[in-house]
């Protein structure tokens, strides 16, 4: 069977972030047959209109490893109720310029942790709607929230939740079967 790869990436920069956490168990999660990759999306330049036709290294090379994947992976918090700004941004450098959207028909998963009651429910679904634009296939099923995250980790980020972890499995294998249907 073709290996499948996925690339993953995050919208916290914070060295114990729980979404970090989240794609670092994910990789232990990977269905078999098919790979993550964590990709660092922390030197990325603020997107400028103006250099869109002549990105950076670092931009060439986070659009390339998208383009090459099979499917991507997001992990995030919620900030002030949406998505947090720079993986906005990472996603809008990525999408540019237009007519060159490295997402284009990619299958995209989410998950999302957060300290408070909605595990980050408002920032995904904000995603979604950017996810229709970028002509994406997100995988509507299992929705994966971690709610009142400090209580479902412990302190060298494993998580305890094992309905949580149940939900991350599904989801990643709904990830993979769709990216390979899309192969074929
Ligand atoms: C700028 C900012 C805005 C935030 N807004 C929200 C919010 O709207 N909803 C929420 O549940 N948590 C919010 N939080 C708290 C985050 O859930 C918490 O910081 C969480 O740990 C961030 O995820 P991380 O651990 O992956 O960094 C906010 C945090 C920051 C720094």
């Amino acid at each position: 069977m073709e290996e499948i790869k996925i690339v993953g990436f995050g919208g916290s920069l914070r060295k114990k972030s729980y979404n970090g956490y989240l794609l670092n168990i994910s990789k232990g999660l990977m269905p078999e047959n098919s790979s993550l990759e964590i990709l660092d999306i922390s030197g990325l330049p603020m997107f400028n209109q103006d250099e869109e036709n002549s990105p950076s290294v670092n931009v060439r090379s986070f659009k390339e490893k998208i383009k090459n994947s099979d499917g991507v992976l997001i992990s995030t918090p919620e900030y002030n109720y949406s998505t947090p700004g720079f993986l906005k941004n990472a996603i809008d450098l990525a999408s540019r310029p237009y007519g060159d959207n490295s997402f284009e028909n990619k299958p995209v998963a989410l998950m999302s942790a957060s300290i408070g009651m909605l595990g980050g429910a408002r920032a995904q679904y904000h995603l979604r709607q950017s996810f229709v634009f970028l002509n994406m296939i997100p995988i509507n099923r299992p929705e994966v929230f971690v709610t009142m995250a400090p209580d479902k980790f412990d302190e060298n980020g494993n998580l305890k939740d094992e309905m949580t972890i149940g939900f991350m499995r599904q989801l990643l294998n709904n990830l993979v079967d769709t990216a390979r249907n899309i192969k074929k």
